[in-house]
């Protein structure tokens, strides 16, 4: 998988949201230069910097302090003062209210769209991204459980093209999958 040169200079730990991924958060979320965006788990930070190159000011998550040091390293390498990391565990609180997007990637995202719930505002968008079926099915029952509405399931598979004399077809590498993403507005 293509990973462009602005993410290859950014420090990872954990498994990262890789930019085609990013690229579908970015659109389906409608992030914009107004929005306010609270992120979970922080990890690498790379959902978070993607975020806070478009947002007005994103609040990022996480309970682990080594994963928030490196993440914070990205931070200011990426030159971003928009962006704040945070120590917490999002399934019990959720500091911050009347935000546009919620993006959770983290074990048992599930727990934490109760609180997610509460800081959005009416009409803001929460995101899940999860690599397990099982995991979005739990999300999406509990999203509906709480009223929220356009919920929409996908996931982008992005082909790498070869472009050889002999002959132009896809590369027969890559990576099938990463995580399925669940957008759904709170009404
Ligand atoms: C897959 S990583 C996130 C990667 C990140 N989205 C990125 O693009 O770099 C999952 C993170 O969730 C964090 N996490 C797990 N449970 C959490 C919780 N209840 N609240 C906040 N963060 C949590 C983990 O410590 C881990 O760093």
């Amino acid at each position: 998988m293509y990973i462009p040169q602005h993410y290859r200079r950014l420090k990872r730990v954990p498994q990262v949201i890789v930019p085609k991924d990013i690229g579908m958060i970015l659109a389906y979320s409608g992030v914009n230069r107004d929005s306010v965006c609270v992120d979970a788990g922080a990890g690498s930070g790379w959902l978070a910097i993607a975020l806070a190159r478009v947002a007005k000011q994103v609040y990022s998550y996480d309970i682990r302090e080594d994963f928030l040091e490196v993440s914070e390293k990205n931070r200011k390498n990426e030159g971003l003062d928009n962006l704040t990391f945070k120590k917490g565990d999002v399934t019990k609180k959720i500091k911050e209210n009347n935000v546009d997007v919620v993006t959770l990637d983290m074990p048992d995202s599930d727990k934490a769209i109760k609180n997610a719930q509460k800081a959005l505002r009416e009409g803001g968008c929460i995101v899940g991204y999860m690599p397990h079926m099982e995991q979005v099915k739990k999300f999406v029952e509990t999203l509906e459980k709480r009223k929220f509405v356009d919920v929409v399931v996908m996931e982008s598979i992005v082909r790498d093209m070869l472009v050889r004399e002999q002959g132009m077809r896809p590369s027969t590498k890559g990576v099938w999958h990463t995580g399925y993403l669940v957008f759904a507005r709170k009404q």
